[in-house]
């Protein structure tokens, strides 16, 4: 993307476009992985801690191994450590849908639509 366009980043209409194209477990991460971020969060988060997920998309961890390679959220991540009360904000419904749907069964983590 040249610097021209780069605007488009902040819109909603772009945000919906993407996610919607995308395939349902398709996960990107544009910022660090998980498992980069691991030691600054750590050192950072209690577990009782509120963790709000500004702009969540639909970033990864991804951890590969010699045989099995694991794909999941940087908040789906932080819940499996132990950090439970995490509120993932993003203005595309359509990723917040598909991210919702996917880590239901992660009871106490909510996905909201906001901007
Ligand atoms: C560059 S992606 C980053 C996704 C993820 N945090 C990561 O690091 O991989 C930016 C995300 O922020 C969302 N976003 C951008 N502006 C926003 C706003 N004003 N309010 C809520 N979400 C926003 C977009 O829909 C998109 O999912």
């Amino acid at each position: 993307m040249d610097a021209e366009n780069i605007d488009v980043l902040r819109t909603k209409e772009y945000w919906d476009t993407r996610y919607s194209k995308e395939p349902p477990d398709h996960e990107f991460d544009w910022f660090k992985t998980y498992d980069e971020l691991a030691p600054v969060l750590s050192a950072a988060l209690n577990f009782d801690h509120k963790i709000l997920v500004l702009g969540c998309g639909n970033s990864v961890r991804k951890t590969t191994k010699i045989i099995l390679k694991l794909v999941q959220s940087l908040s789906s991540a932080l819940y499996e450590k132990g950090y439970h009360d995490i509120l993932n904000i993003d203005f595309s419904h359509i990723v917040i849908e598909k991210m919702s749907a996917k880590h239901a069964r992660m009871e106490q983590m909510a996905w909201k639509v906001s901007i």
